[in-house]
């Protein structure tokens, strides 16, 4: 099949692959795609995982930090390349949406696997990507000790939804699904379950693949004398005491290996199992209208008041203090929240803009512009929250209907009725804007 329209499932068994190497590895302080591991950079080992497995194929390399350097990197391996130009806001999403483009539309599933997973076995990979064959599950996911790790197998069914993600949200709204669309392989490989984010995780991979090596090594030594069973006296080569010594090491090295790889499972699981904090104030740091205040706030704290006692920002009006009104109205990520029922401290990264941040400099935005033209206010008190309901309607729709506009606002009161004046004010906004753009 030869088509562009990913709305189109393939009836394919084909498994592709797509690997992330695009971050700017800010935890590990270096560059960890291209981190050396027995000769080869870390992504390069990846790759030969994948690939070692044999009909999966072909595999896409996302990248995007020293883009050309993993070019480069992988120049000698059979690689396509994605670059995902919003690398440096350091979200997966935007990686994978890369690689997902860049895959044949004749691709049935593909394995999404992490950069800095070099050491998960090719076995596992083999047993996702053949369960997925097998099943034709939507997601098939590895887990070790119950819990869920990489490489992903994606059926291409859910191309469509992945690609109409929003920059907002995570793989876990894909992931987060019926649990019967998803199917959960147990692997005996705790490298499913470790990413090497710092340092001391990259000491311990290094540790792990050079007992690899030796048991690789090991195994090579008793494959190339199959007369092992004789009496030493009628054998060439390997002793037996050699050939014990070269088992026992790749027994150990197999229970050495996995005990690392586990341990530093079980720490990243604990690192990531929810944390306790407060019930004092804790460091917050927003990101607010291109700065970066940081305040000390309880976790119980909402966004509404860390705003308006914290930073002073009291445009944002609190009136209800339930979610019921829609005065409290701010923008996370260019999206309409209502302040009073968002803590602050699940803010994370979100950019927050708020009333102070709606006009460009001096110049107002076109629709406060348009409620004073219109006189779109009485007391006021509704305002800021109004006005915000109606940009972010502008921002997502730049010619609104009269019906537009008033779903807009429908969760904004205003008990001086000024709702007409409002409708009136944001199409007349709209239209300036239009106009301004065409100008
Ligand atoms: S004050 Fe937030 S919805 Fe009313
Ligand atoms: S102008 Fe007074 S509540 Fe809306």
């Amino acid at each position: 099949m030869r088509t562009d329209d990913r709305s189109i499932v393939p009836d394919s068994t084909t498994v592709a692959a797509v690997v992330l190497a695009a971050g700017l590895s800010t935890r590990m302080g270096q560059f960890k795609p291209l981190l050396p591991l027995g000769g080869a950079p870390m992504v390069a080992r990846g790759v030969e995982s994948i690939q070692s497995v044999g009909g999966i194929g072909p595999v896409v390399v996302v990248t995007g930090h020293q883009s050309e350097r993993v070019r480069s990197a992988l120049a000698d391996l059979d690689v396509r390349f994605a670059y995902n130009e919003a690398y440096e806001q350091g979200e997966m999403l935007s990686s994978v949406q890369a690689g997902v483009r860049a895959l044949p539309t004749d691709a049935g599933a593909f394995v999404l696997a992490l950069g800095d997973q070099p050491v998960v076995k090719p076995s596992t990979i083999r047993l996702l990507a053949d369960t997925w064959r097998r099943t034709g599950a939507l997601i098939v996911a590895p887990t070790y000790e119950g819990r869920r790790g990489h490489p992903i197998v994606f059926s291409s069914r859910c191309i469509p939804e992945l690609l109409a993600l929003h920059s907002n949200q995570t793989l876990k709204a894909l992931l987060d699904r019926d649990p019967n669309e998803i199917a959960q392989v147990p692997v005996d490989d705790p490298a499913v379950r470790v990413d090497i984010d710092t340092p001391q995780d990259y000491e311990c991979v290094l540790r792990v693949w050079q007992r690899r090596s030796q048991r690789r090594e090991a195994m090579e030594a008793i494959m190339d004398h199959p007369d092992q069973g004789k009496p030493d006296s009628t054998r060439s080569g390997l002793s037996r005491r050699g050939f014990l010594k070269g088992a026992g090491v790749s027994a150990a090295s197999t229970v050495l290996l996995d005990g690392t790889l586990a341990g530093i499972a079980e720490a990243q699981a604990k690192a990531g199992e929810p944390r306790v904090t407060g019930p004092g104030a804790v460091a917050l740091t927003l990101r607010l209208h291109r700065k970066a205040p940081r305040v000390e706030a309880e976790p119980r704290a909402t966004l509404a008041q860390v705003l308006r006692d914290e930073l002073d920002l009291t445009g944002t009006k609190v009136v209800c203090d339930r979610g019921a009104c829609s005065a409290c109205t701010v923008f996370l990520d260019g999206t309409p929240v209502c302040s009073c029922m968002t803590l602050a401290i699940d803010v994370g990264r979100r950019q927050v803009k708020t009333i102070e941040g709606l006009a460009d400099g001096e110049e107002l935005h076109p629709v406060q512009a348009a409620f004073i033209e219109h006189d779109a206010l009485q007391c006021g008190f509704c305002t800021p929250g109004m006005l915000m309901s109606c940009a972010g309607l502008l921002e997502r729709n730049s010619n609104p209907t009269f019906g537009d506009v008033r779903n807009a606002v429908r969760g904004n009161l205003c008990r001086c009725g000024t709702y007409p004046k409002v409708f009136d004010a944001t199409l007349a906004a709209a239209k300036a804007m239009a106009h301004k753009k065409g100008a």
